[in-house]
C-alpha cells in the first residue's frame, strides 16, 4: 500500500518540477511515507527525521515532509514536536501534496489530514503513471471496516471503498499496452471488494475479468481476509490460468479464544477448511501468512495452537510480529500480564518452527526448472537478472537484459533463505 502511495507521490511531484535523487543529502525535498501498524515502525519515523535535521541545519531551504499513517494519526501535532518539519499530509490527502510543497517553498508550514467522503475518494483513485516496470500494483479498494481489535489501520486509512471494476480493467489494459506483464490487485481486504457497491462484481468475478486481459501473463492479489474468502474465490486457483499459485492468508493466531479476542471472525477450523479447499483445487499452491505473538492474555495453550496451525498448513513463509499495543484500538484496553521475556521466547520458538518448514518447502525447488518472469537487473550485480517464480520467490540468474519482461525457464541451483540462485536453460 505504501509503495503504491509513494509512486503516486513521485508522480505528483514530477508534475510540479521535482525529480527523484538517490540520497537525502542531494535533495531539495525529503518526504517520509510512514507506517503506524506497530510501535517500532512509528518510532523509526522520528529517528529518520532526526537524521535529516543536520542536513536542514546546513541547508535551511531543504523542505521536509511526512505522509502516511503516522501523519494521519499525529496531524498538526507533528509540526509542534518537530520544529524543522515543513509539511504533514494524511492518507486521504496525497493529492494535496503539490499545494503543500509550493506553500513550503514560500516558508509556510502546513498540515492536511482530513478524511474524505466516498465520492471524492472514488474520483481520486485513477492513477496513470508511466513506468516501464514488468510488474505493477493496481489498487482495487482502500480502507478497512474489519476493526480487528489490535489494528490501527481502520483508524488511519478510513472506511472501505471499492473502485469500479470497469476502471480497474481499463487501467490494467493500459498497463499491459505499456509492457506490464504481471499485476497485483491491492487492497486492505480484497475479499470484500465490491460487496458494498450496488451491482458491482465480486472479487472472484473481478479476477475472472482481469484473467481475460490479453497480453497479461500473471495475476496476484493481496491481502485476503480468511473470513471473507468464498468458495468462488478458492475455485479461482483451480480455474484461472494467469493466477499465480501463491496466496498470502494472514492467520494471526491458531487459538479460537485469541481469534475471538482479536475479532477476526473465524475459528482455526474455519481457516483450515479454506486452506484445504485451496490445496484441493490447486495442489501446488503455497501459502504465506502473518502471525502475532503475545496478544494480551495469550496462554501457553493458545500459543501451542498457533504452532499446531503452522505445522498443519505448512506455510512457505510467515511474517511474525510481537504484539504491539496501538492506542485507540480495543486490544490496547485489555489486561496484558505476560512478561516480555516470555513473549520473546515464544516468538523465537515460532520462528524456529517456521524456518524449518519454510526451508523444507523451498528446498523442493532445488534442481527443478521453473518458469521465471524476469523483472529486471538483480541487486547482486555481476550481469545477473532477477525474476520470480509463481510462488513469488525471487530467483537471481545470469542473463541478457533483453530477457526482461519475458518468462523464461530457469534451473534452481541454490536455495537461500530469501531467494534462489538459478541458471537460465
Ligand atoms: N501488533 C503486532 N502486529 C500487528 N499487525 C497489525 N497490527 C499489529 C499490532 N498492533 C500485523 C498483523 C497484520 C500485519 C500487517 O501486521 O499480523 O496482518
Ligand atoms: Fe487491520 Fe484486520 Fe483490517 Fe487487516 S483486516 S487491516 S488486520 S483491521
Amino acid at each position: 500500500m505504501n509503495v503504491v502511495d509513494s509512486e503516486r507521490i513521485v508522480d505528483l511531484l514530477e508534475g510540479i518540477g521535482y525529480a527523484q535523487v538517490d540520497a537525502a543529502e542531494k535533495a531539495d525535498l525529503v518526504l517520509l511515507n510512514t507506517c503506524s501498524v506497530r510501535d517500532k515502525a512509528e518510532r523509526k519515523v522520528y529517528g529518520h527525521l532526526g537524521r535529516f535535521k543536520p542536513i536542514k541545519d546546513r541547508r535551511p531551504e531543504l523542505i521536509i515532509g511526512v505522509g502516511g499513517c503516522v501523519a494521519q494519526q499525529e496531524g498538526e501535532k507533528m509540526l509542534e514536536t518537530v520544529p524543522y518539519l515543513d509539511l504533514v499530509f494524511g492518507t486521504h490527502n496525497i493529492h494535496r501534496l503539490p499545494e503543500l510543497v509550493l506553500q513550503a517553498e514560500e516558508k509556510r508550514r502546513g498540515s492536511v489530514t482530513d478524511f474524505l467522503d466516498r465520492e471524492t475518494r472514488l474520483n481520486l483513485f485513477p492513477h496513470r503513471s508511466v513506468r516501464d516496470n514488468v510488474t505493477r500494483f493496481v489498487t482495487v479498494m482502500q480502507g478497512c471496516d474489519n476493526f480487528c481489535s489490535y489494528c490501527i489501520v481502520p483508524y488511519v486509512r478510513g472506511r472501505e471503498v471499492s473502485r469500479p471494476s470497469g476502471e480497474i480493467k481499463a487501467e490494467i489494459e493500459g498497463l499491459v499496452a505499456q509492457g506490464v506483464r504481471e499485476v497485483t490487485l491491492l487492497g486492505q481486504n480484497v475479499n470484500s471488494y465490491g460487496l458494498k457497491e450496488d451491482g458491482e462484481l465480486s472479487f472472484a468475478e473481478l479476477l475472472n475479468e482481469v484473467n481475460q486481459v490479453a497480453g497479461l501473463e500473471r495475476l496476484r492479489f493481496a491481502t485476503s481476509h480468511p473470513k471473507d474468502m468464498t468458495d468462488e474465490l478458492i475455485n479461482c486457483f483451480g480455474r484461472l490460468d494467469k493466477l499465480c499459485k501463491h496466496i498470502h492468508l494472514p492467520v494471526q493466531s491458531g487459538s479460537d479464544r485469541i481469534l475471538e479476542l482479536m475479532n477476526r471472525g473465524y475459528t482455526a477450523a474455519d481457516y483450515l477448511r479454506k486452506v484445504e479447499g485451496l490445496k484441493s483445487v490447486c495442489p501446488e499452491i503455497r501459502l504465506t501468512t502473518d502471525i502475532i505473538v503475545g496478544f494480551p492474555g495469550e496462554t501457553e495453550d493458545d500459543f501451542l495452537a498457533t504452532l499446531e496451525m503452522v505445522e498443519m498448513v505448512r506455510y512457505a513463509d510467515a511474517f511474525t510480529f510481537l504484539y504491539s499495543p496501538r492506542s485507540g484500538t480495543k486490544a490496547a484496553e485489555l489486561q496484558d500480564d505476560q512478561s516480555s521475556v516470555l513473549k520473546q521466547e515464544r516468538f523465537e520458538r515460532l520462528c524456529a518452527l517456521q524456518n524449518r518448514i519454510g526451508e523444507e518447502i523451498w528446498q523442493q525447488d532445488l534442481d527443478k526448472v521453473l518458469p521465471v518472469l524476469v523483472e529486471g537487473e538483480s541487486k547482486q550485480g555481476d550481469g545477473q537478472l532477477f525474476g520470480r517464480t509463481t510462488w513469488n520467490r525471487i530467483v537471481n540468474f545470469v542473463g541478457e537484459k533483453e530477457l526482461i519482461g519475458m518468462t523464461v525457464p530457469v534451473k534452481i541451483v541454490k536455495v537461500f533463505r530469501n531467494s534462489n540462485l538459478g541458471e537460465l536453460i
